[in-house]
């Protein structure tokens, strides 16, 4: 078993505490986490994880209040147009999950162009969930899946685990080994429940804007020590 995690999943949490103990406006959390998403990036190559997933925002958090939401468009615009643009550079393969249909038309167009550009590229993956959730991941699934069935290409007896899995958001990427989740709270919130099914846990008290590459280092650590059975018996 690699000790090393090939694909790690974050669970990016804690931006609004961070800034609230400090007395600064929610948003300005936002603006923070992002520079961490810079680094944690950078701290994951160094140590040669190929796979990365971000969970940037949930189908759910279309529902805060609007000045929020409206913050958060507009840094991943800014980070999709100048951050992301850079990893191109940089032989990683960008992928967005989620319902991108949500988002405004200049944001799709990039996220289409970052994937079309980086499309080759297959050293290292970053993949970022926006307006994602793991049920409506899996909706959306059973919806192409029954278009197929209808459309008379699938059988219903012709379903498995790897046709759902095709008709997933994920579709090509293996699952995460590890999946951590920052501020110091413990639930999946709607993140990958089909892929998580034999993830390691991993829960760091630290908020997201202060989240390090040592404490990335820990996680990693406490994934080493772990003993990885997938039901069976050794
Ligand atoms: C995570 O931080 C970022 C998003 C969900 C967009 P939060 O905004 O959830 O921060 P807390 O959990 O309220 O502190
Ligand atoms: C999960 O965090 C979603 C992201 C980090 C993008 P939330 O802050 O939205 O989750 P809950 O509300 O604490 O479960
Ligand atoms: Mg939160």
């Amino acid at each position: 078993m690699a000790l090393v995690p090939q694909h790690i999943a974050i669970i990016m949490d804690g931006n609004g505490r961070w800034a609230t103990s400090r007395g600064l406006p929610r948003t300005e959390g936002h603006r923070k986490g992002a520079e961490t998403v810079t680094r944690i990036l950078e701290a994951a190559q160094k140590r040669d994880i190929k796979y990365i997933t971000l969970y940037a925002f949930s189908t759910e958090n279309w529902k805060r209040p609007s000045e929020e939401v409206d913050t958060l468009l507009n840094l991943f615009r800014q980070y999709l147009k100048k951050d992301l643009s850079e990893l191109e550079k940089k032989s990683v393969r960008i992928h967005f999950i989620g319902d991108r249909k949500r988002f405004p038309q200049d944001i799709q167009d990039e996220m289409n162009r970052l994937e079309k550009i980086t499309f080759e590229h297959d050293k290292y993956h970053l993949i970022l969930a926006l307006s994602y959730s793991g049920r409506d991941e899996l909706k959306r699934a059973v919806q192409k899946l029954i278009t197929h069935v209808k459309d008379g290409i699938l059988e219903p007896s012709d379903i498995s685990e790897e046709t759902i899995v095709e008709m997933l958001d994920t579709a090509g990427i293996p699952d995460p080994d590890l999946m951590i989740r920052t501020s110091g709270e413990q639930r999946i919130s709607n993140f990958l429940l089909w892929q998580l099914a034999y993830a390691e846990m991993y829960f760091s008290p630290v908020y997201w804007p202060d989240f390090t590459a040592e404490e990335l280092d820990k996680a990693i650590e406490a994934y080493a020590s772990r003993d990885r059975r997938f039901g069976k018996i050794k």
